[in-house]
């Protein structure tokens, strides 16, 4: 299920940074985020029942959103991580996937869900999803906390969709920009 979340009248802070005075809004507050994987977190549980999934996250900015995904899901899961390096210091992408860090489980023949922060050009995904079916998975789900839809450019299938937004560079819960403002609770839009 795939939600669409759009505030009108976004909370407005300024962060100053050194020189620099960079602003951003509100964009989903962490109330809202909380509630929302919770409910990614009951799916997940209910369509793996039985079983004990793989969750994969891709390193770094993921890791806000696995902890509380992870804690929230009620079946036994085991945890992995990943690591792809895409973007340098800008808020476009290279377009070059590189993995620097691999999966250590054994992933052969078990459920696997890969779970991504943002999905904005599907590069990432692209590659991963295709590097671990290389290692003959059983099955292979994605849940993305947010889906960017205005530079895709790969088709990609998310089966747990946190937030979908059209356009905006995004920070906060785990998301960067040049490795600043991860630590943020709420997701914002960088201005
Ligand atoms: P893709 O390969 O273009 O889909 O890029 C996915 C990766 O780019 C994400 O895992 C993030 O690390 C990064 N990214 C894409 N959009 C944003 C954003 O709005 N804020 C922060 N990081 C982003």
């Amino acid at each position: 299920m795939k939600v669409t979340v759009r505030f009108k009248e976004p909370d407005i802070c300024i962060i100053v940074n050194k020189e620099k005075i960079v602003e951003k809004e509100i964009l989903i507050p962490r109330e809202t985020i909380q509630k929302r994987v919770a409910e990614l977190a009951d799916q997940i549980s209910s369509d793996y029942e039985g079983k004990e999934p793989i969750l994969i996250g891709i390193l770094n900015g993921v890791v806000f959103f696995f902890a509380d995904l992870v804690r929230e899901i009620r079946i036994p899961t085991m945890i992995d991580f990943i690591r792809a390096a895409s973007y340098g210091s800008k808020k476009t992408s290279s377009g070059t996937i590189r993995l620097t860090k691999d999966v250590e489980m054994p992933v052969k023949g078990k459920p696997v869900i890969l779970v991504e922060d943002i999905v904005d050009t599907g590069l990432t995904l692209t590659h991963i999803v295709r590097m671990l079916k290389d290692k003959g998975v059983e099955s292979l789900k994605i849940c993305a906390l947010i889906d960017k839809l205005e530079r895709r450019d790969m088709t990609v299938s998310i089966d747990y969709c946190g937030f979908q937004i059209e356009e905006g560079f995004l920070v906060g819960y785990g998301l960067d920009y040049d490795e600043k403002y991860r630590h943020l609770p709420d997701i914002c839009v960088l201005k």
